[in-house]
């Protein structure tokens, strides 16, 4: 031991000028104190060491970034200038691109727009309804049901809306991505400790596996797509129609053009990635961004976009069991401006309290605590200290979501705290539940749609109780895996019936 902490004295002289932390234990660092609740251990380390602090995940060091006013300045500022940034892992050119080119399909597929919710959201709503109805009220763990149909809303976005259910590549799809899940769910910290995938732990043999089929099967159907490409003008455009189109349009240019490139008719005005950045196409194009990459578009969106919304629903449904009297003011909203018509986007303006509600949901379960590891792509000076070029850097949103000196009673659940005297939304700066800077959710807007139609239609219909003579689950009993998801529990979904 006294060999190891002149070893460790000697190593963090050497280690220029990093931000103190906790010591942890040889060869394992701190990742022994972890728990199945990491967010918490490393808010609470924040408090002894300051907001700016470091740990070593088993040899390698990891610097922690808390507080609104620290991750900002990291990700905001430091995110903006390309020569000192703090960005995810392997953040560069192709990754911006997709970005842009998730965020110009979003707005051609049409999220946040009425036409997207006729076509999708209504009839999975219903499919939802029967499925809760079918409980009878009994005491059941409703995840299943709430995952099924976040997933079908997802796909049906990334594969089009026209899918029938009965599709087999489209079954293959959902069975792969739900074994995904469940191995995720056990693979825990290896989530946000990516030197951990290297282990040589059979789960995570099968997770590669696994995530292999799902690229496999994601690449076949989209292909298939392009080989059976038709015009269809009243079609609502989903991914994949963008996608077929964009790769057709591609491909033509690519042999018939040589010169910039304008992929821009007027119906689908699709998005060609070298506009975004200003740049005139050359033959090198390939490598900047080709089909692999839209692919890979298609993947992100699959993977990023199910579990973090079906988490948030499942913790909605639980505080709504768990707090009767809020639950009875959302349904009050909403019966009052909505009766029995199904709720569209164009209500959120009108149910403050019902948004507020969901963004209290957001705020206290979190469920992206630790965002998604970044790291630094140079030496950046940072707050006094030098943290290295290719250092871990984990954004511990929980901090901001908990921090007392934002929110009143952190610990509270509240959904006033996100309403002015007026009875308005405010979206404090401090909610941040999609991260800031260049690397925020690119599903926010989404996830929003998502979570909004979600969560007015359960409360419309439906009632959440938990059983005669169950306790509420211990919040930290939840576990921190690729997302904090909430103890196993069970609740009792009573349909409210017919309001008129
Ligand atoms: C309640 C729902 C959601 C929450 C709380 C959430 C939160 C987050 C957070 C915190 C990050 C990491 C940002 C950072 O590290 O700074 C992220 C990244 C990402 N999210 Fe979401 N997300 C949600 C839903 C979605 C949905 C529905 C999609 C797409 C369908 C999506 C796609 C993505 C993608 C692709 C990234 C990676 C962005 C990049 O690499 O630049 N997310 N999300």
């Amino acid at each position: 031991m006294v060999i190891f902490m002149i070893f460790q004295t000697y190593r963090r002289k050497h280690r220029k000028n990093l931000p103190p932390g906790p010591w942890g234990l040889p060869i394992l660092g701190c990742l022994p104190y972890l728990g199945r609740n990491a967010h918490l251990v490393l808010t609470r380390w924040a408090k002894t060491y300051g907001d700016v602090y470091s740990v070593r995940f088993g040899t390698v060091p990891v610097v922690v970034l808390n507080g609104f006013g620290v991750i900002r300045e990291a990700l905001v500022k430091h995110g903006a200038d390309d020569q000192t940034c703090i960005l995810v892992e392997n953040y560069d050119r192709l990754l911006e691109e997709r970005r842009h080119y998730t965020m110009r399909l979003f707005r051609i597929i049409g999220v946040g727009r009425k036409n997207l919710e006729s076509a999708i959201f209504k009839p999975q709503l219903e499919v939802l309804m029967k499925d809760l109805t079918n409980m009878g009220g009994k005491a059941t763990d409703i995840y299943p049901i709430l995952r099924d149909s976040v997933a079908n809303i997802t796909l049906g976005i990334v594969f089009g809306f026209h899918l029938e259910h009965n599709d087999s590549q489209y079954e293959g799809i959902l069975d792969t991505v739900h074994k995904m899940f469940e191995l995720n769910a056990k693979l825990s910290i290896v989530n946000f400790v990516p030197f951990l995938e290297k282990l040589p732990l059979p789960r995570l043999k099968q997770f590669d596996e696994v995530s292999t089929r799902l690229v496999l099967q994601v690449i076949a159907w989209l292909k298939g797509q392009v080989s059976n490409h038709h015009e269809d003008s009243n079609h609502i455009k989903s991914f994949a129609d963008s996608y077929k189109t964009d790769v057709l349009k591609y491909r033509g240019q690519k042999t018939n053009e040589k010169g910039p490139v304008r992929i821009n008719n007027n119906e689908t005005e699709l998005y060609h990635p070298t506009q975004a950045i200003g740049q005139e196409r050359n033959d090198n194009l390939d490598t900047i961004f080709s089909e692999n990459q839209i692919i890979s578009v298609a993947i992100d969106l699959i993977v990023a976009g199910f579990e973090t919304v079906t988490t948030t629903l499942r913790w909605g449904c639980l505080y709504m069991a768990m707090y009767p009297e809020i639950q009875a003011k959302v349904q009050e909203e909403i019966d009052s401006n909505l009766g029995d018509r199904n709720p569209n986007i164009t209500d959120k303006g009108t149910l403050p309290y019902t948004e507020a509600t969901i963004m209290e949901i957001q705020r206290l379960n979190c469920v992206t605590p630790l965002a998604v590891p970044h790291s630094t792509t140079k030496d950046v000076e940072f707050r006094g200290y030098t943290i290295p070029k290719d250092t871990m850097v984990l954004v511990n949103l929980w901090s901001v979501m908990t921090d007392p000196v934002c929110w009143p009673n952190p610990e509270k659940f509240d959904p006033q705290r996100h309403l002015n005297e007026r009875g308005r939304t405010i979206r404090h700066d401090v909610f941040t539940p999609f991260s800031l800077g260049k690397r925020s959710c690119v599903g926010a807007p989404l996830a929003r749609m998502e979570l909004f139609l979600f969560f007015t239609f359960l409360m419309q219909k439906f009632t959440f109780r938990l059983p005669n003579g169950a306790s509420a689950p211990v919040f930290e009993e939840g576990t921190l895996a690729s997302t904090l998801t909430p103890p196993a529990h069970q609740l009792c979904v009573v349909s409210r019936g017919k309001k008129t």
